[in-house]
């Protein structure tokens, strides 16, 4: 490995949580009788929770107050905890499971990168609390992806210099990221084919021949 750091993104790296953040979504636009379709959730990928509550908005035809629009976020945060709160450690793919335990015998130090403020709660569900060796997410940050400061933070939280840290994405949202502060970045997912990006993987576990 040529990297002596891995920046992580969460949802849809490591766990299918961008499936629930798609439902929980789809079900407050259904409510609204906003057109919202799986194309679409993709623009949601790696932006913050309000930034993605502007992008559904932006198909409805109407404005709404800023207090409306806290209570969208809330009530789709409610019923997205509540997926959450029904995973499990098994939630995690044996793929997934095996590359983190192989990384984990390297002397590669691991970390989060995530836009979600709900990192802490999606680790703890995995079993994955106390895991890594630093964790950056929603809650730290003032501007997210495709702003860098996400990455910047843990790369500095593991106390290496971008170059030598590759990211893992699965948004475009992310690659740019990751170019933005001048990490390499390995896609996948959505974003596998952003040519951005240094390496492309099928499955995590293509990381391990990184
Ligand atoms: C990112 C997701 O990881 O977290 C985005 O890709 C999401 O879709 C963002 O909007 C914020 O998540 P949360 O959990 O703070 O609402
Ligand atoms: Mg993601």
């Amino acid at each position: 490995m040529k990297y002596q750091g891995i920046i992580f993104d969460l949802d849809g790296v490591l766990c299918s949580t961008d499936e629930y953040h798609y439902r929980a979504w789809k079900a407050l636009a259904d409510r609204l009788n906003i057109p919202f379709d799986r194309e679409r959730n993709n623009l949601l990928r790696g932006v913050s929770r309000m930034q993605s509550l502007d992008i559904i908005l932006e198909k409805a035809g109407r404005a709404y107050s800023e207090q409306e629009k806290a209570a969208f976020a809330e009530e789709k945060n409610a019923l997205y905890r509540q997926l959450l709160g029904g995973m499990s450690p098994d939630d995690l793919t044996e793929d997934v499971r095996r590359t983190l335990r192989e990384l984990r015998k390297t002397a590669v130090r691991l970390a989060i990168g995530s836009s979600s403020k709900n990192t802490p709660f999606i680790l703890e569900r995995l079993g994955l609390s106390g895991f890594f060796d630093a964790v950056a997410d929603g809650n730290c940050i003032t501007h997210s992806k495709p702003h860098p400061e996400v990455f910047l933070k843990a790369a500095e939280l593991l106390g290496l210099p971008p170059r030598d840290c590759l990211v893992v994405e699965d948004a475009h949202a992310g690659v740019e990221a990751a170019s933005a502060g001048g990490f390499d970045c390995a896609a996948m997912g959505d974003a596998k084919d952003d040519p951005r990006a240094a390496y492309h993987l099928k499955r995590l576990s293509d990381l391990l021949k990184v």
